[in-house]
């Protein structure tokens, strides 16, 4: 073929994309089954309008969608098959217990974890996984392993007590985190990261953490790339990022829990729930099949996502109440009077039981998670081909829905002034008839299945702390304290941490 013959095929060719293209863009526009819901025209054309919002801006789709809402109404079209919902009787709707709908692949596949609860995308495989960690996280085994969450923030006591002899601020950010860190591993392989100790070992993971959040939000975009990252060999990661060899590490010590979990399977399950925990648990279920199949691989992966989805959200609530309640004295006044004045128990014990009781910290504790954002955006769905009717419209099968805790704690008819710190809502009969707008941890069959844990926790970090200690804090903005969506909500890049100081 001469040179005149190739440039004419190459012609032809990209005549040929093109035209595919604005057929592709014509058919989605006017003939697509959700060409009649409003939204943007680059939006219901193409996937560069998330993209964008959520790659190039990092992390702002949130904050897009709210104001698509404000334009557009309740439903939007948001993707060539996809809609966002925003109102708060629709929550319900979408994610409830015994649903039909599931997780959308493209969306969960990137974190690499299909074989655990969190990452299955068939209903029948995750109710398997679920029930098989869920006895777990009762609010009856939270009281019989109460010890192993309160341990570390005892350790955290003891380092306070050292920094303020020493006149030295405190990062309760960090803390925090290490906090949960140490918990979660405890009750996931019966082995604590020992974080709170080891403060420099657990700073490197919390990047890593957030780098590598931020990378599968992009490697989502490029379905071929996500399984070569999720399996790259350590010293190749080492190339691409220091910061995200952590994460690598934190997928071996998960392996090594893993096998040795599998290694002892003769251990009776009483016995393997006491010295592994939840991996030990599931072994030694394995033959009993309303758990499904067992793998050391399904451990790891289970491991991981418990540790992933433990960490950062806890601690950005208990962050979050600290940081308000000392923007807001006479909050902070209020709540640490009820705390010291606080019944012990017949022993002298303060704990759980106690904390639960009081309606002030309470409060606090469902504000600073309705403004903290473990989650912060959407959870999309895959509608059953039958197809669901949402506010009243029906929406067809395959469609993908979504709403955004963001949206939903935002949203002013429930929650007037909604960037106000105002724990008051939460109180009385009114207060009461919010619990449930808040969605912090999702709802229906794929809720957080450690919701009684996290609560447990931020009782037990606000509770022990605010007993104990009278805190001042560094000068910081409310800035500091925004979140991006990297699927969990973290603070802008060079944003400073909640540091305080001890009197
Ligand atoms: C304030 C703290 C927390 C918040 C706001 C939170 C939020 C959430 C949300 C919104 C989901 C649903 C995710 C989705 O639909 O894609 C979820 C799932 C999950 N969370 Fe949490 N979470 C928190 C703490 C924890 C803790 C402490 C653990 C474990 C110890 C945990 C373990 C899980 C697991 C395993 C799932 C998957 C559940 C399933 O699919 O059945 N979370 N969480």
């Amino acid at each position: 073929m001469g040179a005149l013959g190739l440039a004419s095929t190459l012609l032809q060719l990209i005549l040929a994309l093109l035209a595919a293209s604005l057929s592709l863009t014509a058919y989605r526009l006017f003939f697509h089954p959700l060409a009649r819901f409003p939204g943007p025209k680059l939006a219901a054309a193409t996937g560069v309008h998330e993209f964008y919002f959520s790659v190039i801006l990092g992390g702002q789709l949130p904050f897009r969608l709210q104001r698509l809402h404000s334009v557009y109404g309740p439903i939007v079209r948001i993707g060539p098959n996809e809609l966002h919902i925003s109102h708060p009787e629709a929550y319900e709707e979408i994610y409830r217990a015994g649903s039909k709908l599931s997780k959308w692949p493209w969306y969960y596949s990137c974190f690499g974890v299909g074989l655990s609860a969190f990452g299955s995308l068939s209903n029948a495989e995750h109710s398997q996984r679920r029930a098989a960690t869920a006895v777990f996280f009762s609010r009856q085994s939270i009281f019989s392993y109460e010890g192993i969450l309160r341990q570390p923030v005892e350790t955290l006591c003891k380092k306070l007590k050292s920094a303020r002899d020493r006149g030295d601020p405190v990062d309760l950010d960090r803390a925090f985190r290490n906090v949960s860190l140490d918990a979660i591993s405890q009750i996931s392989f019966g082995r604590s990261f020992d974080f709170v100790e080891r403060d420099d070992a657990a700073a490197f993971f919390h990047e890593g953490v957030g780098d590598s959040l931020k990378t599968i939000c992009t490697v989502r975009f490029f379905p071929p790339l996500v399984p070569f990252f999720n399996n790259m060999p350590l010293w190749l990661m080492k190339l691409m990022g220091e910061k995200l060899a952590a994460v690598m590490l934190m997928k071996r010590f998960a392996r090594e829990a893993a096998k040795t979990a599998m290694e002892q399977h003769s251990l009776s399950p009483e016995e393997a729930s006491k010295r592994h925990m939840i991996l030990g648990h599931i072994v030694a279920n394995r033959h009993d099949p309303r758990y499904g199949a067992v793998t050391q691989r399904r451990l790891e992966e289970e491991a991981l996502s418990l540790i992933a989805a433990g960490a950062d959200t806890t601690g950005n609530a208990s962050t979050m109440a600290v940081y308000q309640l000392l923007r807001h004295p006479d909050l902070y006044e209020r709540v640490k009077d009820e705390v010291q004045s606080a019944q012990t128990g017949p022993g002298g014990e303060f704990g759980l039981i106690q904390l639960e009781k009081l309606p002030y910290l309470t409060a606090v504790i469902k504000e600073a998670l309705r403004m903290s954002y473990g989650l912060m955006g959407r959870l999309p769905r895959v509608v059953p081909p039958s197809g669901i009717e949402v506010l009243n419209e029906h929406i067809p099968g395959s469609t993908i829905v979504s709403m955004s805790t963001y949206l939903q704690h935002n949203n002013e008819q429930v929650f007037p002034q909604p960037s106000r710190f105002n724990p008051d809502r939460w109180l009385g009969e009114d207060g009461s008839r919010l619990d449930r707008y808040l969605v912090s941890f999702g709802k229906g069959r794929h809720a957080c299945v450690g919701m009684n844990v996290a609560y447990a926790q931020i009782y037990l970090d606000l509770g022990l702390l605010l007993k104990e200690f009278d805190f001042a804090l560094e000068p910081m903005s409310d800035w500091d304290m925004e979140y991006e969506d990297r699927f969990v909500g973290l603070h802008h890049a060079g944003a400073k941490r909640v540091h305080v100081r001890l009197k």
